[in-house]
């Protein structure tokens, strides 16, 4: 199978598949009648099926703007010149207008000798009192009412006298809303630190640099930060977002992708060594999905890599997540140039892998374990997980990964291996991939799918003929992508959330095979995103979860430890009259948790025997639903689409609920 992957490359994978024959959930066949009741039998007795705790976890890739932009919670773009224009992100507006014997001043990007990683920096000469150098921030900078800015930067007095540098954040009629100023006083660099408070709340806001005196200085690493992060960490993470994700309890992070591991080509590939350190060392990468769909161009999408490894592994730990990072096996993305490591050149590649579980787990006199430590975190990661490659295909993946597998398990017996299966659920490259990788015995094969919403509802049961003796499964990218919608938040809508539910009690009841699942992308700048539907979305200042995350969070915080089979007609419920249900039991919370879904537009009686438990009376019912099937949350009405809780009191030993159309329903009883 060939997909014309010059294609705005992946997009078309998408477009293709949602070309696939689509069935609206309203048209789908109403077999039961309307006051009919439906009987499902739950049994008592435990299927012996452990539900693992990364069962829900949760996919991070910067693409949308996720990182930069997003997460980490910087607000100067190209803080280090280090773009390959300079000075991408910064504007002169005064300097501009004058001719260049009378400008009032300008900025010139200049190179370190020597350095290999920070490159640039800025000489600023300054003529005239009206000098101006404004950073335009990620679309603008959100700034809040009385919330503090933490400012620094590196100077350098190069000539003449410049005797302040006064910061100001600059509303979108350019009037000041907060202020603060520096005094260089230093012919070597020098790092300086000013706070500025907003008066204001501003989406757009941006960062006026002025200067007293004239002469010339050398200006580097220009960053602002809002002193509110997760946690309170300097130069941290957007609060906010990092609360959405904590939320969902997640059992995992996959991390950082998703094609931007492999890159376009293999200089370009994601290289963890370069995302630790000194953040100033940390050497800017120019993202893969700046320019990679034409449609939607993002020439200022880079990577600086603020949020790094360290600060990955960190996140997992906060969100008591398993880290599940994912390196190149040495194929550039197969969509793009499909660049290959000669399999004799392949030992960096594989080292690679090697110093990254030193540097999660080796004690502190380990190389990369003393530079954990010395970047805060003495006690190890507790990795356990490691992906290599992401959606590689064909014999050229097969046999890096296996050299891969030797050398790792040689080493690090205890590394469960992650493989992949490529970019599609089915077909050549897939079956191909599975094949091969059950001759080689692996434990985990990732599987990705983006398909319509009827795929999702067709495809509750996909898992219930796998082979149990076989690798287990990582749903490690899924999404139901609507038909017809406008590109963007409108494709988060609620059939495709719905959809998902149906098809997530299918992972549930294949809880021996499906060990690990998350939906993809994660998250979205409304103003930059290349892909589209996302879990989150965000602007400046706010973020909210869509349905699917509603949906991402009811399992996420309802996983159950021990599978339970609830049956129709001893059958599992895989849509049978638009119904779909999956259980589980709760030993250490003492619950029995049972999901379900119904996609048609009508209610559905159920009834579920519960003989043989003793159950207390007093239990919880959670319905997500919405009567308009495109219905979306938005910025404006964020929970349009959230969990409603009420209490449910059970009256002897048949649980009956009347399930409204298109809603999922989670049912909790306590033991
Ligand atoms: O999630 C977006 C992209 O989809 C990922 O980078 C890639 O793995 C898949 O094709």
């Amino acid at each position: 199978m060939k997909l014309p992957f010059s294609v705005n490359t992946l997009f078309g994978a998408f477009l293709v598949a949602s070309l696939i024959s689509f069935k609206g959930i309203g048209q789908q066949a109403i077999t039961s009648s309307l006051n009919e009741t439906i009987n499902l039998v739950l049994d008592i007795k435990a299927t012996g099926v452990k539900i693992q705790p990364t069962m829900y976890g949760i996919f991070f890739e910067d693409i949308n703007f996720a990182a930069d932009g997003g997460l980490y919670a910087e607000m100067v773009k190209n803080r280090s010149f280090e773009f390959l224009d300079s000075k991408m992100g910064w504007l002169e507006p005064n300097s501009k207008k004058l001719s260049l014997n009378n400008q009032s001043g300008y900025l010139s990007p200049i190179k370190y000798a020597g350095q290999n990683t920070n490159h640039t920096y800025a000489r600023v000469e300054v003529k005239g009192l009206n000098y101006e150098l404004i950073n335009e921030g990620f679309r603008g900078m959100g700034v809040k009412k009385d919330a503090k800015y933490n400012l620094t930067i590196d100077a350098k007095k190069f000539s003449g006298d410049i005797t302040k540098i006064k910061f100001q954040l600059i509303d979108e009629n350019g009037s000041s809303i907060g202020e603060a100023s520096i005094i260089p006083n230093s012919g070597i660099w020098k790092n300086y630190e000013a706070q500025l408070i907003a008066s204001k709340t501003v989406m757009k806001a941006q960062l006026k640099i002025t200067f007293e005196g004239t002469g010339k200085i050398d200006l580097d690493m220009i960053s602002l930060f809002p002193e509110d992060t997760w946690k309170g960490r300097k130069k941290g993470l957007r609060k906010d977002i990092v609360e959405l994700l904590a939320d969902i309890r997640p059992g995992f992070l996959r991390f950082p992708g998703g094609c931007i591991v492999e890159g376009r080509t293999l200089a370009r590939r994601y290289q963890w060594k370069k995302t630790v350190g000194n953040i100033e060392d940390r050497e800017i990468l120019v993202n893969r999905w700046n320019t990679e769909f034409s449609h939607k161009p993002a020439p200022d999408y880079y990577q600086s890599f603020g949020l790094g490894f360290f600060e990955y592994f960190q996140l997992s730990e906060d969100l008591v997540a398993s880290p599940l990072p994912i390196l190149s096996c040495g194929i550039a993305c197969q969509f793009n140039t499909g660049e290959l490591v000669p399999m004799d050149e392949l030992d960096p590649y594989v080292q690679d892998a090697l110093d990254l579980i030193e540097f999660a787990n080796g004690s502190i006199s380990t190389s990369w374990g003393k530079l954990r430590a010395s970047m805060g975190h003495p006690e190890p990661f507790n990795l356990k997980y490691l992906g290599i490659g992401n959606e590689q295909w064909g014999e050229a993946y097969i046999e890096r990964y296996e050299i891969f597998h030797k050398a790792i398990k040689a080493k690090y017996p205890e590394i469960i291996l992650v493989s992949g299966s490529g970019p599609f659920p089915d077909g050549d490259y897939f079956e191909y991939g599975w094949e091969e990788l059950k001759k080689l015995n692996v434990e985990i094969v990732d599987e990705h799918y983006y398909r319509p919403p009827q795929w999702f509802r067709d495809n509750a049961n996909r898992y219930d003929s796998y082979d149990r003796t076989g690798p287990k499964v990582f749903a490690g990218e899924y999404a139901a992508h609507p038909k017809d919608v406008a590109d963007g938040p409108k494709e988060n809508n609620w059939e495709a959330a719905l959809s998902e539910a149906a098809f997530m009690t299918g992972l549930e009841r294949n809880a021996d095979v499906v060990n690990l699942t998350s939906y993809a992308p994660l998250m979205a700048h409304v103003d930059a995103f290349q892909w589209a539907p996302d879990m989150i979305w965000f602007n400046n200042l706010e973020s909210y979860g869509t349905a699917n995350y509603h949906v991402q969070k009811l399992y996420g915080n309802n996983p159950g430890t021990d599978l339970l089979a609830i049956t129709q007609d001893g059958k599992a419920v895989t849509g049978q009259n638009n119904v779909y249900a999956s259980a589980v039991k709760d030993v250490i919370k003492k619950e029995i948790i049972i999901k379900l879904v119904n996609t048609s537009n009508r209610p559905k009686n159920i009834a579920v025997n519960l003989s043989g438990y003793k159950l207390k009376s007093k239990a919880k019912i959670i319905v997500l639903s919405h009567t308009n099937l495109m219905a979306v949350n938005t910025f404006e009405n964020p929970f349009a689409i959230s969990p409603q809780e009420t209490q449910y009191g059970l009256k002897g030993k048949k649980a009956e609920i009347n399930l409204q159309p298109n809603s999922f329903t989670v049912l909790k009883f306590n033991f």
